[in-house]
């Protein structure tokens, strides 16, 4: 009983201690500083990363025979990684809570074609999951040219490009030009229909 006594005086006192030495906590940071938006990103990251990898390898065919263009030295190779991990990281920073799809002000830059920056958001807000979705399906892609990359395989590196081509029209299919979407649907229905 006497235990039981000054366990819970001993209970009291810790919870009055905490409670009386605890300052007002300051209002939390956010973790991350979010700086660009998602336009930026495209432009600056996954847009160029994406050329830097496609161009790294082709086969061109001309009246001098064919021609097959790939990293052969170390630092070449080491240059594609680099720019296959900013590619993969990307999707994280597009994946991040807080950032815009562009600045305040800014527009399409065909609003015939493009929905304006804020529909965007809209679309993306409205079901993250699609977005998330789009984005891993963008460093599945990419992991494939990384994966050949680390084998020095270009012939791999090479196929690996449709993938990463492919992912990127799915995400601007859903968000960035719907309307391009419906009218290939249709298109497709046509040909059935023939
Ligand atoms: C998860 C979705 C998503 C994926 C994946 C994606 N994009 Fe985008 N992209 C967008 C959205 C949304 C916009 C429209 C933002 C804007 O420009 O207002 C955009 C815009 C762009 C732009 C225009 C940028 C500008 O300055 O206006 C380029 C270029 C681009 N993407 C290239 C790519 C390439 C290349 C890939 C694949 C390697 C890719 N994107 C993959 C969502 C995506």
């Amino acid at each position: 009983m006497r235990t039981y006594l000054f366990l819970t005086l001993a209970s009291v006192s810790l919870f009055l201690g905490s409670s009386c030495n605890r300052q007002p906590e300051p209002p939390k940071q956010p973790e991350y500083r979010v700086t660009g938006t998602i336009k930026d990103l495209m432009d600056s990251m996954v847009d160029p990363s994406a050329d830097f990898l496609w161009d790294s390898v082709a086969t061109t065919v001309s009246a001098k025979g064919i021609e097959d263009k790939a990293p052969h030295t170390d630092a070449e190779w080491a240059e594609v990684r680099r720019r296959a991990i900013t590619l993969l990281e990307a999707t994280n920073l597009l994946l991040m809570p807080g950032r815009h799809v562009a600045k305040p002000g800014e527009k399409a830059d065909d609003p015939k074609v493009e929905l304006a920056p804020e529909q965007i958001e809209q679309l993306i807000n409205q079901d993250r999951k699609i977005w998330t979705d789009r984005a891993h399906a963008l460093h599945d892609s990419a992991m494939a040219s990384l994966k050949a990359i680390e084998a020095k395989n270009a012939e791999e590196l090479l196929n690996s490009g449709d993938g990463i081509d492919q992912a990127c029209e799915n995400c601007h299919l859903v968000y960035w030009y719907p309307d391009e979407a419906k009218k290939l649907k249709d298109v497709d229905k046509q040909q059935q229909k023939q």
